[in-house]
């Protein structure tokens, strides 16, 4: 299925500038944002909902009348959008068409080791994987990924990226924004860049990852979205490679920070700027008058980063990334509510469980190696992991199967926006990230989780490790795999 739509648009109006002063449309003309498709799914009579997913290659229109080879799930860029209830059984046939070997990872998502999708589940050219699991945990919006060991960064560029979202009781009785598309936009923002002909540029800029030179929003160079009412929800992913983005809009609105990574928080937060890096998420809802017109942007960074020289790691771009233009006839949203999904902590006296120190592409001086379990976490455990940067350079840290509350960021309470459940945090240079999380399970000797940086080439590198849920008394028992197929450091 096609999700970039084709248009005959001047090529000078897509390179829109920013108007910063009175939030007029910065690029009239630009094409309509794309939107993924939702997933067809089927259930079956046990229940169970069925989806598929072929990972497959063909071409993209991301700029206005360029054609770009390019990689998607059931179409040529991106995939399409799984959605499924809490208390669900979902099962996913994924096939690779590709002619390399890739996975399928469930970013966010409680589920069991063998279906998380990571290195160790890896679908040849040809091969066919069937994950199952039952959906338990609130709503959220989620995201999927190939997670090949030495070739994320490659799969993702290449276009292989999509969202799934899980609903809930609670969620469905809460006055937000619920048409798909409509007034509940996803927005998967990413940037590439192209070599003269349009082909995506894969040359390794530097050896921190791939940082490019325009931003794509599903699949497209910005263009823009026509909102049938007064308010807007927008599913932020940065599902960039590298970059680190600072959110906000032209005009300097406001707007209602309403879940992060994990789902919904407490409250909605009032802010003008969000940071999402890497592999993170962010839902807000937004405000327009009939008529009017707002454009979503990425800003230099200001929010505290922790880097001496931003400029190295793109933090001083600037690019539009959305206009939102309220239709005339614009129905009239309700009040926010006022409390979204209460988050009960963890016990505050929890000792530090681990600590996780990441400098160069290693954690605790340890490179990723795909026959090593780095550790093991008893069935049931409540976890403190206190986690640091130590270089001046970015990261982020991602722990595969839990959500995390951030407990502490050097020692003191995460500001309200990093205080709802995450599975992905930016880590600022020297300060130490004290990451709260249960491991409910289930135990499985044989297949490990992942955690790492997920700024993509570092994780290729080996910044990443692998950990075994075990009930007591269990023993390991992990193969390691000496035929795996590990398609390493061919990009
Ligand atoms: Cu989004 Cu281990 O990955
Ligand atoms: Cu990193």
């Amino acid at each position: 299925r096609l999700l970039v739509t084709a248009a005959a648009l001047p090529l000078a109006l897509t390179a829109a500038g920013c108007t910063r002063s009175n939030g007029a449309p910065t690029a009239p003309g630009t094409r309509a944002l794309p939107i993924p498709p939702l997933a067809d799914s089927h259930v079956d009579g046990a229940g169970v909902r069925h989806f598929s997913l072929t990972a497959q290659a063909g071409h993209s229109e991301i700029k206005p009348g360029i054609s770009t080879p390019t990689w998607g799930y059931n179409g040529s860029i991106l995939g399409p959008t799984l959605r499924a209830r809490r208390g669900e059984t979902v099962s996913v046939t994924a096939v690779n068409t590709l002619p390399e070997p890739t996975s399928v990872h469930w970013h966010g998502m409680h589920v069991p080791a063998a279906c998380d999708g990571g290195p160790h589940q890896m679908l040849a050219p040809g091969a066919t994987w069937t994950p199952s699991w039952r959906i338990d945990q609130p709503a959220a919006t989620l995201w999927y990924h190939p997670h090949p060991h030495g070739a994320t960064e490659k799969h993702v560029y290449r276009g292989l990226a999509g969202l799934f979202y899980l609903d809930d009781e609670l969620s469905d009785g809460l006055d937000l924004p619920r048409r798909y598309g409509l007034d509940d936009i996803p927005v998967i923002i990413a940037d590439r860049r192209f070599t003269a002909d349009g082909q995506l540029d894969e040359t390794p800029s530097s050896s921190y990852g791939l940082l490019g030179d325009t931003l794509i929003v599903n699949g497209a160079t910005p263009g823009h979205h026509d909102l049938p009412a007064t308010r807007a929800r927008l599913r932020l992913l940065n599902g960039s490679s590298s970059r680190v983005l600072e959110l906000g809009f032209t005009d300097e609105r406001g707007f209602a920070l309403i879940a992060t990574d994990g789902g919904l928080l407490p409250a909605p937060v009032p802010l003008h700027r969000i940071q999402l890096s890497p592999g993170e998420r962010a839902e807000i809802t937004v405000d327009l008058d009939p008529g009017s017109t707002t454009t979503l942007h990425a800003f230099p960074l200001t929010t505290r980063t922790g880097i001496d020289r931003p400029q190295r790691f793109g933090f001083d771009d600037s690019f539009d990334v959305l206009t939102l233009r309220a239709t005339s006839t614009a129905t009239t949203a309700p009040a926010l509510p006022a409390t979204l999904a209460a988050i009960t902590p963890f016990a505050p006296e929890l000792p530090v469980t681990r600590g996780f120190d990441l400098k160069w592409f290693m954690i605790n001086g340890a490179k990723m190696d795909m026959n090593r379990i780095d550790l093991t976490v008893p069935t049931g455990a409540t976890e403190i992991w206190s986690v640091r940067n130590l270089e001046d350079w970015p990261h982020n840290f991602h722990v595969h199967d839990v959500q995390f509350l951030l407990r502490a960021i050097d020692s003191a309470p995460p500001p309200p926006q990093l205080a709802g459940w995450k599975d992905t945090v930016y880590l600022e240079p020297a300060r130490t990230y004290e990451l709260a999380m249960r491991f409910t399970g289930p135990a499985d000797p044989a297949h490990p989780y992942m955690y790492h940086c997920h700024l993509l080439r570092h994780e290729d590198a080996g910044m990443m490790g692998q950990f075994l849920i075990l009930d007591p008394g269990q023993a390991p028992a992990f193969a390691p795999m000496a035929e795996h197929p590990m398609p390493m450091g061919d990009m």
